[in-house]
């Protein structure tokens, strides 16, 4: 009997809220146009190592609402293992694959695009908290790490009302100033520091001449909300790798917020605290928005395959969902719209 036509799904990268909407969209989109799907476990391992999983209706059911990725993500690039590339050519063609859906962020779309034009008939859905991915208005992740942003931001207003004190809120967002940005214009910060504009003498002397205005002038409490990924006198404040991490993990950024407090503190005399979000931005349930957002993605890029338009990644450009060129997408990451950033500067202060 002749085999079914089969369509594989990883989940590459760092994980985000919305990866399991667009794998269920994804496969009963693809399950309606006959195809069988096939999971491929924690990234791009999954075709290394043939680590796989039949996805049928039973699993990609009730799962719109989960967060974190079923199939298990990994940043394992395989242009950093021993033949790796042709590794992941040889299973997809063992497995009978037609096309690869690929859900990642910058790093993992840029391996997809190589894979590409070494002959993988993949398409890309991009995915990441940080929304640095170009050529699409919003990533999956992004709406619902800005939301558990701007309700830490809520909440650190209450308390540092209370005690009379600067309250700094250090978020994740890797190089890039997205979800300060938009997390600190829904709380009504007064400030939002972005790795897009470096700290330098000049605009940290700013900073704390206006956290002392607000003093004088009786407001007893800031919000200050910090990218991890900003740089501070040339230097971007990370925290040592660990044993186990490999050569594609990220660098570790983080500690910027700590090392602004005690400046801040030191500066103004003002009573300062920090926290960080870490990785409680990352998890959790997607907000509605991403969950949308996910699910016209995971559609669209079973439509690209049904039209086999391989090469391509599914994008957002105002409220249309539509696709670009892989290789538009690969090497490089969409830095935060300053215009975005000037709006929110109107409130600081
Ligand atoms: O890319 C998403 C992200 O959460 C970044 O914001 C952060 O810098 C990085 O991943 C952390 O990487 P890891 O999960 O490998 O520690």
């Amino acid at each position: 009997m002749e085999r079914k036509k089969r369509i594989g799904i990883l989940t590459g990268g760092g994980d985000c809220p919305g990866l399991n909407a667009a794998i269920r969209a994804a496969a009963k989109a693809a399950f309606k146009m006959d195809y069988e799907v096939i999971g491929l476990r924690d990234g791009w391992e999954g075709l290394i190592f043939n680590k796989i999983e039949v996805l049928d209706g039973a699993k990609t059911s009730g799962i719109i609402d989960r967060g974190g990725t079923i199939l298990g993500a990994s940043r394992t690039s395989p242009f950093r293992i021993e033949n790796g590339p042709q590794r992941v050519l040889d299973t997809f063609k063992e497995l009978g694959l037609q096309a690869l859906i690929v859900l990642g962020g910058e790093g993992t779309l840029s391996v997809t695009s190589r894979l590409f034009k070494m002959g993988l008939p993949v398409v890309g859905i991009p995915k990441t908290i940080d929304n640095d991915v170009k050529e699409t208005d919003y990533t999956i992740g992004f709406q619902t790490a800005v939301q558990i942003a701007t309700d830490a931001l809520d909440r650190l207003r209450s308390t540092g009302a209370s005690h009379h004190r600067v309250m700094i809120l250090e978020v994740m967002g890797h190089r890039t100033g997205w979800i300060a940005t938009y997390a600190g214009m829904a709380n009504g910060a007064d400030a939002i520091l972005i790795p897009e504009i470096p700290m330098n003498e000049k605009n940290m002397e700013e900073l704390c001449q206006m956290l002392t205005a607000r003093n004088k002038r009786g407001i007893n409490f800031s919000i200050v909300v910090v990218s991890e990924g900003i740089e501070l006198e040339g230097k971007v404040i990370s925290k040592p790798h660990f044993p186990t991490d490999k050569a594609e993990d990220p660098d570790r950024l983080g500690g910027i917020g700590q090392v602004l407090g005690e400046l801040i503190e030191r500066k103004t005399g003002l009573h300062t605290r920090v926290s960080s979000l870490d990785y409680i931005q990352r998890g959790g349930t997607p907000v509605a928005y991403d969950r949308s957002l996910a699910t016209a993605f995971g559609v669209k890029a079973v439509e690209l395959i049904r039209d086999r338009k391989y090469g391509e990644m599914t994008a957002l450009k105002g409220n249309r969902i539509t696709s670009v060129p892989l290789d538009k997408v690969a090497d490089g990451i969409k830095t935060v719209n300053l215009n975005a950033y000037r709006m929110a500067k109107i409130f600081f202060g």
